[in-house]
């Protein structure tokens, strides 16, 4: 069994245009003040890019792992496995995830944030899978919805493999 790239969801025009899109929304709501962006490795780091070249704003970014995922399939359990190197406190955390699955993941970095006495946080994320949905987690900033298929590329992965791919594609087993 191997998988392949079936039909293309999104192209990297159609991603980039949502970015600045958000950014600009991030722009208007904090206004005034800084953000701190918290982009989960690995699968954020394109969508991050994107997004934070929009913004106008006083920013600062930090990384964070935390996992969840093994194959296809959610083993439901949240390791943080490298934490963020800055200070959140009195800080607009605004976590940027590549996509909200069952939510597992995002409820625990929510709480884990404020419990750091972060000022605010907010989830800005590039694609979401409202159907699969098992913790209350809704992203405030949201590229797109998609129904219940496993996607790759733009920085997501099936077992590491096509994060490099300049689209959101389908995965194909074959
Ligand atoms: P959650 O905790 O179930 O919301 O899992 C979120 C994480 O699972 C994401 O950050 C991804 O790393 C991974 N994930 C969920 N769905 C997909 C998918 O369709 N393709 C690739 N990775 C996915
Ligand atoms: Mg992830």
């Amino acid at each position: 069994m191997d998988v392949t790239v079936g039909r293309i969801l999104f192209t990297e025009e159609q991603i980039r245009a949502k970015a600045k899109e958000i950014a600009k929304r991030l722009n208007e709501d904090y206004k005034g003040e800084s953000l701190y962006l918290v982009g989960t490795l690995r699968g954020a780091l394109v969508w991050m890019a994107d997004v934070m070249k929009e913004i106008e704003l006083e920013t600062e970014i930090d990384f964070i792992v935390a996992s969840s995922y093994q194959g296809m399939d959610t083993t439901g359990v949240v390791t943080i496995k490298k934490d963020i190197e800055g200070d959140v406190s009195g800080k607009n955390v605004i976590i940027i995830e590549d996509i909200v699955d069952t939510g597992t993941t995002l409820f625990k970095l929510l709480d884990y944030f404020k419990g750091k006495g972060a000022k605010s946080v907010e989830i800005c994320s590039m694609l979401n899978k409202p159907s699969r949905r098992k913790a209350p987690v809704n992203p405030k900033y949201n590229g797109f919805e998609i129904d219940d298929l496993f996607v790759i590329g733009y920085g997501l992965d099936y077992n590491q493999r096509f994060r490099n791919l300049p689209y959101i594609g389908v995965a194909e087993l074959r």
